[in-house]
């Protein structure tokens, strides 16, 4: 099995657009006020939020499973969200590579600093970020919320 971690472009919304929304409904639910919003996006809605973010994909063939973004903040900090993995994915190794292309890329564009919010109980989760440097930061919004930063120049 090949699998492939690849930054999108706007020509790849529709790869985009398809596995984030299976992203949402597999985490959340149809019914969930997220998914619901991004499913009305238009095309140009996609194509923007793949300018605006760096999106980097786990890819399989010419199938995405899995996903996570990176948002600039400032100028020295960016902040990493929605990773996720297919189920079938899962247990691979993936989600490290996908938080490693997005930490690559923070270092490549000057950050000093990346941020990063998980539930305190996401143990697959926050066993990758912990195994990657990550520790965490005084800026959690609720106890069942983890607030993580890693300084990355
Ligand atoms: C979070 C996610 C991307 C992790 O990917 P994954 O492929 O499941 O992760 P892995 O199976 O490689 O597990 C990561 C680590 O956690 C460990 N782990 C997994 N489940 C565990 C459990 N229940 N208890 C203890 N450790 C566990 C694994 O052994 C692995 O550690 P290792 O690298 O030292 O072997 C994936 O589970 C996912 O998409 N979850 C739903 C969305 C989500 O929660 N995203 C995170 C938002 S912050």
């Amino acid at each position: 099995m090949t699998v492939r971690i690849v930054r999108l472009t706007e020509k790849d919304w529709r790869l985009f657009a398809t596995v984030r929304l299976r992203a949402l409904t597999e985490s959340l639910g149809e019914n969930d006020p997220q998914f619901r919003e991004e499913v009305t996006f238009t095309a140009a809605r996609w194509r923007r939020r793949l300018r605006d973010h760096a999106q980097f994909a786990a890819v399989i063939g010419n199938r995405a499973v899995g996903l996570i973004g990176a948002q600039p903040q400032n100028t020295h900090t960016v902040y990493l969200y929605s990773l996720w993995l297919d189920p079938s994915a899962r247990g691979l190794g993936l989600a490290r590579q996908l938080v490693v292309a997005a930490l690559d890329w923070a270092q490549r564009r000057h950050a000093r600093t990346v941020r990063l919010r998980v539930a305190v109980d996401n143990t697959p989760a926050r066993t990758v970020y912990e195994s990657l440097g990550f520790s965490p930061s005084a800026e959690s919004r609720n106890r069942r919320e983890l607030a993580m930063t890693l300084n990355v120049n």
